[in-house]
């Protein structure tokens, strides 16, 4: 396994379409290696192909608390077959925007179907800090941010905020 570098905004790569994954291999499970144990040192609960360069439809995704065991999830090739009408805000960040934090309002539940690490199908419901997980990275999979979310200030904010601390 090895670290992968984590993309940051304004990363034109951030704002691809990823392709859906064709066959769930050996090469593809050493990826969601890769960006289990970048997303775990970030550290941060979710993380797209994206955000360390590869346009593939694949997220990996722990939402355990820290007194808990790791739970590692694996998606391949997600959808959301149904969202409900209600929709909860939640106070949300991303490893590409790093250090900021704001208020997205989405769904508040969705029915989902991936495929697992095997490249079995799985259908799944999902609410509270999943279903705005899921959400969430299944949006950097249409080369969308949570910050696209927001006002154009706000995002255009956000992004200098970014580049000022990379820059540092
Ligand atoms: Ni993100």
């Amino acid at each position: 396994m090895a670290l992968r570098d984590i993309l940051t905004v304004p990363d034109p790569r951030l704002k691809l379409v990823s392709q859906d994954v064709e066959r769930v291999d050996d090469a593809l499970r050493a990826l969601m290696d890769d960006m289990l144990e970048t997303m775990y040192a970030a550290p941060g609960i979710g993380l797209a192909a994206i955000q360390v360069g590869e346009p593939k439809r694949v997220i990996v995704m722990d939402l355990a608390r820290e007194d808990e065991p790791p739970q590692p999830r694996y998606f391949i090739n997600p959808q959301i077959l149904w969202a409900s009408e209600e929709t909860a805000p939640y106070e949300e960040g991303c490893l590409s925007v790093p250090d900021i934090y704001d208020e997205v309002e989405r769904p508040a539940q969705v029915k989902l179907r991936y495929l697992d690490y095997q490249g079995e199908t799985v259908e799944e419901d999902a609410e509270g800090l999943y279903a705005v997980c899921i959400q969430h990275e299944m949006d950097h999979l249409n080369g969308v941010l949570f910050i696209d979310h927001l006002s154009r200030l706000k995002r255009d904010r956000a992004v200098a905020k970014v580049k000022k601390q990379k820059a540092a």
